[in-house]
């Protein structure tokens, strides 16, 4: 009898791959690798850009100050990281937090699809330009700025089924734009409407 893996199997072969990775430069320069962290049978999966200093220092993603603003967020709607999955376009920190590059978005971005596969989430909130520019483009829609699509719900299908993309915001504009952290709030509410319909 052929056993098919489970997405513990084989979300933890990815997540040893990802630890290994020398496929761009940034390996040189990381601490840990972050893969992501929550649960593989959620619905709804959260995509930040890359690694920071604490999570390089932890190996986990949204643990310094914009993971503070995101567990804010999440008990807003009353979620738990361990029911969500968290992760992001880079998994490992650019030096001085600087913005990933094309290339390492490029080299990076396979491990993102295949965690897209094997949990097949129901929903993708895409937190920043650099996740959300990715994923819309990756399922067909144009890339437009987080300022004027955050928030919207975007339908598309996959192989898997129909499922919803929601751009938003960082969480790290939060901590120096208050009016940034109530679109946010409000974009957060929306997404507990969508989940619990
Ligand atoms: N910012 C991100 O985009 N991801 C993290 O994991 C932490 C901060
Ligand atoms: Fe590999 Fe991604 Fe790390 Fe680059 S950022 S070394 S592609 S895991």
């Amino acid at each position: 009898m052929i056993s098919v893996p489970s997405k513990e199997e084989l979300m933890k072969k990815l997540e040893e791959k990802i630890r290994k990775c020398k496929k761009c430069p940034l390996w040189e320069v990381r601490t840990n690798p972050v893969p992501g962290d929550g649960s593989y049978d959620t619905k709804i999966m959260f995509v930040g850009e890359a690694p920071g200093y604490w999570e390089d220092q932890m190996g986990l993603p949204f643990v310094g100050k914009a993971g503070k603003v995101l567990d804010e967020l999440l008990k807003l709607i009353g979620l738990k990281r361990s029911e969500v999955y968290i992760t992001n376009i880079v998994k490992c920190r650019p030096p001085n937090n600087r913005d990933p590059t094309e290339e390492e978005i490029k080299a990076c971005a396979p491990y993102l699809d295949a965690q897209i596969d094997i949990i097949k989430p129901k929903v993708i909130v895409t937190l920043g330009r650099f996740s959300t520019a990715y994923i819309m483009k990756k399922y067909g829609f144009n890339v437009e700025p987080i300022s004027k699509i955050h928030g919207r719900v975007f339908e598309a299908r996959t192989l898997f089924g129909k499922i919803y993309i929601v751009p938003m915001y960082h969480p790290a504009v939060a901590l120096y734009r208050p009016q940034l952290r109530r679109e946010l709030e409000e974009d957060f509410k929306k997404l507990k409407s969508l989940l619990s319909s």
